[in-house]
């Protein structure tokens, strides 16, 4: 039986608070300093709403779209007055993000234990191929897979089936790997196994019933159960 990995990406592999460096010199020259965090926290919460949203709507648009629109909002929400050129700036920086520092060591010891490794994300191929790559971690995945090629979101169950059918792989073989409660009760509710990466001991898991198979703190952790 060959076990399957699908790493979410945004969050789990790559950190999205990267952009705060950018942002503070943003707002830094805007005398708004003091708001990086949540301007940061508010941005990311925005951009998965806009997903969920537009999913539900049955009017997908690529996720980099909910992203830079969640940015707007922020923006006005928080009545900073970015400009133009900050936006784009800040767009850029999202598609430069750091992996987190395990990432790296625990795909080479999966791999060293024959474990097949993907990239699962909301994030369009190209996107997320960039992404990976600029981060230094693209050669780990055997490929990318993006809810793109069904134009749904993550957690809708398609996004799921279709991360099956590409694998040509049995729900009890496929595990999901995320540090998205979301997207780990959105694979557990398609059959598929999941891991919660639970990055920050304060983080919540909704109390929905719909459980993890596995919690982990991070992927060294991971690495060490599955592999
Ligand atoms: C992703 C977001 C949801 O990469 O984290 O799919």
């Amino acid at each position: 039986m060959t076990q399957v990995l699908a790493f979410d990406v945004y969050g789990t592999l790559i950190d999205t608070l990267g952009v705060l460096t950018e942002l503070e010199q943003r707002l830094d020259a805007l005398g708004k300093m003091a708001l990086a965090p949540e301007f940061s926290r508010r941005w990311r919460d925005k951009q998965l709403e806009y997903s969920f949203r537009r999913g539900l709507m049955g009017g997908y648009v690529p996720f980099s779209q909910c992203t830079e629109e969640a940015l707007v909002f922020t923006d006005r929400a928080l009545q900073v007055g970015l400009s133009e050129t900050d936006r784009a700036h800040l767009m850029q920086a999202y598609a430069r993000l750091p992996a987190f520092a395990d990432v790296a060591g625990a795909l080479r010891r999966l791999s060293e234990a024959g474990v097949t490794c993907v990239a699962f994300s909301n994030g369009t191929g190209q996107a997320v191929e960039g992404l990976l790559e600029q981060a230094g971690i693209r050669d780990h995945f055997e490929t990318v897979i993006s809810a793109d090629e069904v134009k749904r979101f993550k957690p809708d169950p398609a996004v799921y089936a279709h991360l099956r059918y590409r694998l040509e792989s049995e729900p009890g073989d496929t595990w999901l790997v995320s540090s998205n409660p979301f997207d780990v009760i959105g694979a557990r509710h398609a059959g598929l196994h999941a891991a919660w990466v639970r990055r920050s001991a304060e983080a919540p898991f909704d109390p929905w019933g719909i459980d993890p198979d596995l919690t982990v703190g991070d992927l060294a952790t991971l690495a060490e159960r599955l592999g």
